[in-house]
C-alpha cells in the first residue's frame, strides 16, 4: 500500500488531498467520478471485486428507488461492506476507501416523521438532534452518505414528493436545511457516527409541472432566487459535503446540464467546496431532455455544468478520457471533480476508518434515546387543524371508543414512502399506542375494510376517533395525484360516523395536507398527524388523551380544492387587488382564501401576543434593530406557540410577496406565564435579489409584525436609509 502524506490525519485536507491528487493515473481519477449500484456485486462478486481492485468506483450505492417503500426487504450487509472496502483499501493500488451511499431520508431503524411533517414543528434543534440519531444508526451499519436532506421548495401538493420537502416557504426550508446538514453531519465531519449530507434536487424540482413528476419547470429569475435557491445556499453555508442534481427541465436547460448554477453560482458565486453527484441516471436523461444526441455529448453537458460524480449509467467512466484528450475538456476540470470527491473521503474519516465495527448496530439501532426523541419529534409535527367545543384532548370522563379507519392498526404506513430500514413490526400503530397510554379505558375497534361494520362498532362507543390517510404506496417518487383527496371511500366513511351524532375526532396520517370536506362538516377534531415514523401511535395517544399537547404548524397551505393549486402564502400582491378592492374575486364558484393557511395549527391553550414594539424606527441597510414582544399563554393548560415574524417590502425595485416569514421562535410556556419574545433585524432579513440582479437591501419602508400563523397582521413600520 502506497503511504504518504495524504495518510497523515494530522495534515490540513487540503494537503492530503493534493499529495493524493499528485499520486493518481487518470483511470484512477475518473474512477473516483463514477458510482455503482449495490446490485452490481450481487450478480458477479468476482468481476466486481476486480474493479473495486483496479479502482474503478469511487462510490457505491445502497438503494434503488424501486425500493422506496418496500418496507425492509433490502437490508444492509455490514459483513458484505467490509469486504468490498477491505479490497478497496487493502488491494488497490492507492488504497483509496469507497464511499457508501445510502437513501437514509428521515429514518434508520428508528424511524422519525417525514420531513413535510418535521417541518411543522417548527423546532430545528429537535430535527437536529432527530437526524443526529438517524446518522448514528445508519453509519452503525456501514452508510458513510445520505442523499437527504430534500429542499425543493413546493407548491403544488398534488406531486408525491412534497412528502420529502419541508414545504412552501425558503427561510422555513433554510432553517430545517441547515439542522439537517448539522443533524447529519455532526458539527465536525469526520465522527465515525455522521453521514456526509446532500441537498437535493438541484434545483426547482419541486415546480414539476400539473404536479406530475419529473416533469419541466418554469421558475423565473425572480423567483428562483428569491425562493428556491436559498435554502440550497443555507445548505452551502452550513457545509453541507454534496448536493444532488435534479431531473426537471429549467426553462429550456435541464438542470443536470446547467452550468450556470452549478459551476458558475455554487461553484464560484458561492465558493462551495462540496461534490455534486447527478440524480439517478439524471445525466442518461439529458438524452431524453433533447439537449444531447448521444452518451458523449451528454457527458460533456452534465460534467461541464459541474456534476462531479455520476449516479449509476457508466457514462462518465467510458467518456470523460476520450473528451479531455479532444480538447472538448479541460484536464483540470477532472482534478477540480475528483479534489472534491477526496475532500468528502477525508471529512468523513475514511482513511482512518473504512470499515465499521459490527457489533455497534446491536447497541445502536433503536437506542432508548432515540425512541424518545422519535416520540418528541413526533409529537411535535403533529397539527390540529380544527378542534370544535374542545373535543381535544379526549375528556376524562369518556371511557369507551370506537378507533376505526384504515390507520386504527396500520403499521408499515406509518413509515412513509421513502424508508428502507424501518420495519413494521417495529411500529407502535395507533390502537396499541392508546390503549397502553389508557389501559383502564376501552378501545374497541373494526375491520376498516367493511364500513357497515365500523359503523356498528362506532354505535357501541361514546366517542370516535377515525383514522384515515393515504397509505405510502399513494406518494412519493413518480406517484402524483391528480384530485387533491383523501383515497376512495374515506370521505363517505366519515360522514357515515359524522351522521351518528358522536364526538367524531378524525386523525389524518396522509403524507401531504389534503382538504377533507367531510372531516370540515362532520368531525369535532381534525388532527393531521402525517406520516410519523416507528413511534406514531404513542406519539398519536398521547395527543388524544392530553398527555402532550399539539404544536405544529403547518409548513404548506392546504387548498380548498385542486382547482386553487398553485396557492401558498408568500404570493406577490396582485395590482387589482388594490384598484379593485372589493370586486377583487378571484374566482366565480370558489372562495380566494385557502382552507387553512401555512403557518397555522392550533393547540389546547390559547396565547396572545401584546406590546409589539421596534427599539428604532428607522435603520441604515447595515444596521440592525431589535422586534419584541410579550407572549402569555392566557389559558388553563400548558402549551407551546410558534410566535411568527412577517415582514412585506410594499414597494420595491421588483414586485414582492405580500409578506415573508423572516423568523420564528417556539416557546413553551406554563398556564399564566408571560416571556418577552425578541427578534434582531438585520439586512438578511430585508434583503432580497432584485431587478440589479443581486441580493440586496432596497431603502424605504417596511411593514411588519409578529403573529401566530400567516394571517398575522403588520402593525409596525421600519424606516431603511440608504447607507
Ligand atoms: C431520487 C433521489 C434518490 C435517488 C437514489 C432518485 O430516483 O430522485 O431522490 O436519492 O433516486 O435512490
Amino acid at each position: 500500500m502506497i503511504t504518504g502524506v495524504f495518510r497523515d490525519a494530522s495534515r490540513p485536507l487540503a494537503e492530503r488531498v493534493a499529495d493524493l491528487l499528485s499520486r493518481m493515473t487518470r483511470e484512477e481519477k475518473i474512477g473516483q467520478l463514477g458510482q455503482v449500484r449495490m446490485s452490481d456485486y450481487e450478480k458477479n462478486r468476482s468481476a466486481y471485486l476486480d474493479g473495486v481492485r483496479a479502482g474503478k468506483w469511487g462510490s457505491r450505492i445502497l438503494a434503488e428507488t424501486a425500493w422506496a417503500g418496500d418496507g425492509g426487504a433490502s437490508a444492509l450487509k455490514v459483513e458484505q461492506l467490509n469486504e468490498i472496502q477491505r479490497v478497496a483499501v487493502e488491494e488497490s493500488r492507492l488504497g483509496i476507501p469507497i464511499l457508501y451511499g445510502r437513501d437514509v431520508i428521515y429514518g434508520h431503524r428508528t424511524v422519525f416523521p417525514i420531513p413535510h411533517s418535521y417541518a411543522a414543528s417548527f423546532n430545528p434543534d429537535l430535527v437536529q438532534r432527530a437526524l443526529s440519531a438517524v446518522a448514528a444508526e445508519a453509519s452503525s451499519e456501514g452508510v458513510h452518505w445520505t442523499f437527504s436532506p430534500m429542499l425543493d421548495l413546493v407548491r403544488d401538493p398534488r406531486w408525491g414528493r412534497v412528502i420529502e420537502s419541508p414545504g412552501e416557504d425558503p427561510y422555513l426550508s433554510s432553517r430545517m436545511a441547515v439542522a439537517a446538514v448539522r443533524g447529519f453531519q455532526g458539527e465536525q465531519f469526520g465522527g465515525d457516527k455522521s453521514l456526509l449530507a446532500c441537498a437535493k434536487h438541484f434545483a426547482g424540482y419541486g415546480g414539476a409541472e400539473g404536479g406530475r413528476d419529473y416533469d419541466t419547470t418554469e421558475w423565473t429569475d425572480n423567483t428562483l432566487h428569491n425562493m428556491i435557491l436559498p435554502p440550497f445556499r443555507a445548505a452551502a453555508k452550513a457545509g453541507v459535503a454534496s448536493m444532488m442534481a435534479g431531473f426537471n427541465d429549467l426553462g429550456g436547460t435541464p438542470v443536470s446540464s446547467s452550468r450556470a448554477l452549478m459551476r458558475d453560482w455554487l461553484k464560484g458565486e458561492l465558493d462551495w467546496n462540496g461534490f455534486i453527484v447527478s440524480d439517478w441516471g439524471s445525466i442518461f436523461d439529458l438524452i431524453g431532455h433533447g439537449v444531447a444526441g448521444d452518451e458523449r455529448a451528454a457527458t460533456l453537458r452534465a460534467f461541464t455544468a459541474g456534476i462531479d460524480m455520476e449516479m449509476i449509467a457508466g457514462f462518465y467512466e467510458r467518456n470523460i478520457g476520450a473528451l479531455i484528450d479532444s480538447g472538448e475538456m479541460p484536464a483540470t476540470w477532472l482534478d477540480d471533480a475528483v479534489s472534491r470527491i477526496l475532500l468528502a473521503k477525508f471529512r468523513a474519516g475514511l482513511f482512518e476508518h473504512p470499515c465499521t465495527d459490527p457489533s455497534r448496530a446491536a447497541t445502536t439501532l433503536r437506542h432508548p434515546d432515540h425512541v424518545a426523541l422519535a416520540v418528541e419529534l413526533a409529537t411535535q409535527s403533529m397539527v390540529l387543524l380544527k378542534n370544535k367545543n374542545n373535543s381535544l384532548p379526549l375528556a376524562p370522563t369518556l371511557k369507551k371508543f370506537a378507533v376505526l379507519g384504515p390507520y386504527a392498526e396500520a403499521r408499515r404506513e406509518h413509515l412513509g414512502s421513502w424508508c428502507l430500514d424501518g420495519r413494521p413490526n417495529e411500529v407502535t400503530s395507533i390502537l396499541d399506542g392508546l390503549r397502553t397510554a389508557a389501559p383502564e379505558k376501552e378501545f374497541i375497534t373494526a375491520n376498516a375494510a367493511f364500513s357497515d361494520a365500523c359503523v356498528d362498532v362506532a354505535r357501541q362507543a361514546e366517542c370516535v376517533i377515525l383514522c384515515v390517510g393515504e397509505s405510502h404506496l399513494r406518494n412519493g417518487e413518480n406517484k402524483s395525484i391528480a384530485e387533491l383527496a383523501l383515497p376512495p371511500g374515506q370521505e363517505q366513511l366519515i360522514a357515515a360516523l359524522g351522521g351518528l351524532g358522536l364526538s367524531l375526532i378524525v386523525v389524518d396520517c396522509s403524507g401531504r395536507y389534503l382538504p377533507s370536506p367531510a372531516a370540515e362538516a362532520h368531525a369535532s377534531a381534525i388532527l393531521h398527524a402525517g406520516c410519523l415514523g416507528t413511534e406514531a401511535g404513542t406519539a398519536i395517544a398521547r395527543v388524544l388523551l392530553g398527555h402532550a399537547y399539539p404544536s405544529g404548524k403547518l409548513p404548506m397551505t392546504i387548498p380548498r380544492s385542486t382547482g386553487q393549486i398553485p396557492l401558498y402564502y408568500n404570493r406577490k400582491t396582485v395590482g387589482k387587488t388594490v384598484t379593485f378592492v372589493d370586486r377583487y374575486r378571484g374566482y366565480e364558484e370558489q372562495l380566494l382564501t385557502p382552507l387553512y393557511r401555512f403557518g397555522y395549527g392550533l393547540g389546547y391553550t390559547t396565547f396572545t401576543l401584546a406590546n409589539q414594539q421596534l427599539s428604532a424606527a428607522t435603520m441604515s441597510a447595515d444596521g440592525a434593530v431589535t422586534l419584541r414582544a410579550t407572549l402569555t399563554n392566557t389559558g388553563a393548560r400548558a402549551g407551546a406557540e410558534v410566535v411568527q415574524f412577517y415582514i412585506c417590502d410594499p414597494v420595491a425595485s421588483t414586485s414582492r410577496p405580500g409578506r415573508e416569514l423572516k423568523g420564528f421562535q417556539r416557546v413553551e410556556l406554563a398556564p399564566g406565564a408571560s416571556r418577552v419574545v425578541t427578534f434582531k433585524i438585520t439586512a438578511a432579513e430585508l434583503e432580497f435579489y432584485g431587478a440589479r440582479f443581486h441580493w440586496e437591501v432596497e431603502p424605504g419602508e417596511f411593514r411588519l409584525g409578529l403573529g401566530f400563523d400567516s394571517a398575522a397582521p403588520l402593525p409596525l413600520t421600519l424606516t431603511v436609509m440608504a447607507s
